[in-house]
Formats: structure tokens, sequence, C-alpha cells
């Protein structure tokens, strides 16, 4: 066990990995509560007699609608309380939310239970990926960033493996699903502990605060015996910029193209329809041929394919690169999406085909889209505006989330058929592939504070991430320089 006093042995090397398994955890809860309700709903409504469908839709929808609540406050907590206090916070939330909903003497307390979890699911959603980015050293910085969606997938497949046990084997309505939500206070109370016995401070929150000794201490235990000087004097540059006390900055250069590009990403991963796929996975399987157990099998075969997918994006994130990864994942998804239109119009005769192509569909999304939104809001945003930057981008993942997974039975009633609905979907990924092209810059190993560095200095959007040896990067700085000539000229 690491004592917060032992952060003082500057010799002494973090294992980065650990660190960000663990607050990964927070990925599990999000996957698994967010997947644990298309099989829970079943019983927990026949217990409470619930009927009417907006009822339904409200219980459903709680995680979602908290998660939203979670993304706006945030930001709040990400700066004020710092990222490792919140985390623990939301360790909090999520076992008085799980034991809310698995104990509940009523469907009002599930609901609580579920919009706690979702506040949670919310705060953690932003405040894992920028505390992983903060402590990660930047040659592994998207691996670690990456592991919060492996863990997603991870707890979305424990999920649906819960799933098919339930609704196969253990029909008892009065109490499986009290056992499916409970499940979770496991990971909640391996992530409370983990937080508060093992990990340190980010040591920019700490020079954000003013707390310069404690952050250099932290550097030292993260890089171990490397001269963290540089490192310190990177992170006092960054505090020189304007922070996001003045709202009307983020409306401004250069830091509103940042919450446009960031924004746009989840709401490109929103509108993929992965959730479509996610939540509603057996009655697509089921429209697509699959018979009643065959399309729960089909559901869990799919998440196990996620978590495989997302495992090789852990790995091939900072040896590709985000940009590849992004283009080879839109592409892919397109022609998923277009293959299954294909077979779900075909009345069931292409059941194995639709099954091939929601997998590859599944495949490309977890190797591009599934993690590069989390690990793009956290590598962007300049120190001081991060908190609140981060904070708008996770709106859109809770927006769009809801909407999609809102709209998708009644497009399906309103367009004629799922097919209509996934082809709608491969035309918003199709727009998605020429926003990143456009606007996603590369970030690969390169410091937080060198991207700040180079936002700062004019670059586009495009080339924030570039070396300065970079070919485009010169062209933009010529660019801007020029546009500058120019601007001083008129005045
Ligand atoms: C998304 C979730 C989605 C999950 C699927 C995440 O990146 O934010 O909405 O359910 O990926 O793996």
């Amino acid at each position: 066990m690491i004592k917060q006093s032992e952060f003082e042995q500057p010799m002494k090397k973090a294992n980065i990995y650990l660190i960000g398994s663990i607050a990964a955890m927070a990925g599990l809860l999000f996957g698994f509560d967010t997947g644990v309700i298309s099989g829970a709903q079943e019983f927990l409504f026949k217990t409470f007699e619930v009927g009417g469908a907006s009822i339904r839709g409200f219980v459903v929808s709680a995680v979602p609608l908290g998660a939203l609540m979670g993304a706006i406050v945030s930001g709040f907590f990400a700066k004020e309380l710092g990222r490792r206090k919140s985390i623990i916070m939301t360790a909090i939330l999520f076992s008085i939310g799980t034991l809310s909903a698995a104990f509940a003497p009523s469907l009002l307390s599930v609901v609580i239970g579920r919009l706690l979890m979702g506040l949670a699911i919310g705060i953690s959603a932003m405040v894992v990926p920028m505390y992983l980015s903060e402590v990660s050293p930047a040659r592994v910085r998207g691996t670690i960033i990456f592991l919060f969606q492996l863990a997603i997938t991870l707890g979305l497949m424990g999920a649906f493996a819960i799933n098919l046990t339930f609704a196969s084997w253990i029909q008892d309505t009065a109490t499986n699903w009290r056992w499916m939500f409970g499940i979770g206070i496991v990971p909640s109370v391996l992530l409370f502990l983990g937080m508060v016995f093992i990990m340190p401070n980010s040591p920019r929150w700490l020079m954000l605060k003013g707390r310069k000794e404690e952050a250099r201490k932290v550097l030292q235990y993260l890089l171990g015996k490397v001269d963290v000087s540089s490192c310190m004097d990177e992170m006092e540059e960054s505090l020189r910029h304007e922070g996001d006390k003045n709202w009307k900055l983020l409306f401004r250069k250069p830091l509103l193209p940042l919450i446009l590009m960031t924004f746009g990403l989840f709401v490109f991963q929103q509108l993929s329809g992965i959730n479509a796929i996610m939540y509603y996975g057996p009655e697509v399987f089921a429209s697509a041929g699959f018979g009643e157990k065959a399309k729960f099998l089909a559901q869990l075969f799919m998440g196990l394919t996620n978590v495989i997918a997302t495992v090789f994006g852990v790995w091939v994130i900072d040896k590709l690169g985000r940009r590849p990864l992004l283009f080879i994942g839109f592409t892919g998804m397109v022609i998923c999406l277009g293959v299954l239109s294909f077979c779900l119009g075909s009345n069931g005769a292409y059941a194995t085909l639709s099954l091939a192509s929601t997998l590859l569909y599944v495949v490309f999304f977890a190797i591009s889209l599934g993690g590069v939104p989390y690990i793009m809001m956290s590598e962007v945003f300049p120190l001081k505006s991060r908190s609140t930057g981060m904070a708008i981008a996770s709106c859109a993942n809770w927006l769009f989330n809801m909407l999609v997974s809102f709209s998708f039975v009644i497009l399906v009633d309103k367009m004629g058929g799922m097919e209509n609905v996934f082809m709608l979907y491969g035309i918003c990924t199709i727009v998605g592939l020429v926003f990143a092209w456009r606007y996603v810059p590369e970030t690969k190993g390169r410091h937080l504070e060198d991207i700040e560095h180079n936002l700062y200095d004019g670059k586009a959007l495009r080339y924030i991430g570039n070396s300065l040896e970079d070919k485009e990067l010169k062209k933009s700085v010529a660019a801007f320089a020029l546009e500058k000539e120019k601007e001083q000229k008129v005045v």
C-alpha cells in the first residue's frame, strides 16, 4: 500500500499501468451500469408492475440523464476539488447509487440510484481521462487513456454476460434484477480503495493550485530518476495564460476551435449509432433473423469483439497515432453500416452477414471513435482551461447519447425500418470522416505543454500536435504570420 507521504521518495518510480488500471475502474462501471439495464428492465418492471412507456423510458434513461448533469458539473469538481478527490467522490456516488438500486423498496429508489450512478459516470468520464493524461508520460499517454475505453468495453461485456445468464437461467423476477445491479458494488469499492491508497494527485492540478513542491515530488515519483526541472518549467509557463475565469475566452480563438473539435468528435461518436447497437443489440439481431436465445448470445459475442478490438486499439494508438486510426475506423464503419443496412432490409435473409457486418463495425469503432474522443479532449486543452473545455465536450457525449438512444425506436417506426436508420448513421459517419480529416490534430508523443505552446503560437488546429520541424506546421506558422502582418497593416 502506498501512502501519500511516500511520494516524497524521489527515486521510486510509479507503475503507470497500475495507476491507469485503477482509475479506469470508473470506465468499467460506466460500461456496466449503462449496459445492464437492457437485461434488468424486464424483471424490474414486472416486480413493480410498471406498464406505462413513459415511466419505463424514464427509468432506462435515468443513467444518461444523471451523466449529463455530471458532465455539466464535472469541470467545477475537477478544478476545485482536484482530479483525485473528484474520482474518490464518484466512487462513493457509484456505491450509494448501486446500493440504492439493489435494495430498492420502491421504483423511486431505483430511479434515484440510477441517477446517482449516472452522475458518477458523467463526472468520471471527464475527470478520469483528464487525470490519466496529466499523470502519464507523453510516450504512453494515448495507451493509458485508452485503458479507460477498454474498461468501458469490459463493463459492457460483463453486463451482456449477466443479461444472458439471467435471461436464460435465473428468472426469479423478485430478486434477479437486484443482483444484476448489486454486482456493481465490487468495482465501486475497488475504485475507492485504489484511489485513496495508491493514486497520487495530478501534478498539473497541484501546479494550478500553486502547490509547486508537491507537484515536483509527484512528478519525480511518476517519472523516476529523470530530471524533472524542464517539465516543471513547462507547467509553470502554461500557467501564465489566461484561464477559464473569463468565460468570453472560450468563445474566441484559440479555445473555440478546440471546443468545437472535441465537441464534434463526441457528436460523431454517438451519431455513428454505436449505442443503437450496444443498447438495442438483441432487437437488432432479432430483426436480422436471430432467435430468442441466439440474439442475447450474439450480443455477448459483440461485447467480446468490442473488448478484443479495443485491446488492439490500446496497443497501436501510440504507434500509429490518432489520425490514421480515425480514418481507418470511420471508413470501415461507413462500409459496415451500408452492408448492415442492406441485410436488415432483406427480411432476415442474410442473418450471418448482418452479424459479421455488426461485429466488424464494432471493431472499427473500437479502434477509433471509441477511445480517440476521450484522448483528444484530454490532450488539447491548455491547463488553465482544461476543466471547462473538457466539461463542454463531455456534455456532447451525453446529450447525443440520450438523443440516439431515445430516438432509435421512434426513428425505426417513422423511417420505415431499421435499415433506413442505420443508413442515416452511415451518412452521419461520412460527415464525421470529413470533419476528422479537416480538423483533428495528431498529438501522438507530444508533451501537453508543447501542444499548448503551439496553440498559443497561433498554429492552425490541425497542426497543434506537430513538431516545429514539420512542413505543414511551418506553412501554418507562415500563414499565421502573414495574417498578423495584414492585421497590423489594417490597424
Ligand atoms: C462511448 C459509449 C459506448 C462505448 C462502446 C464509448 O466510447 O462513449 O457511449 O457505449 O464506447 O464501447
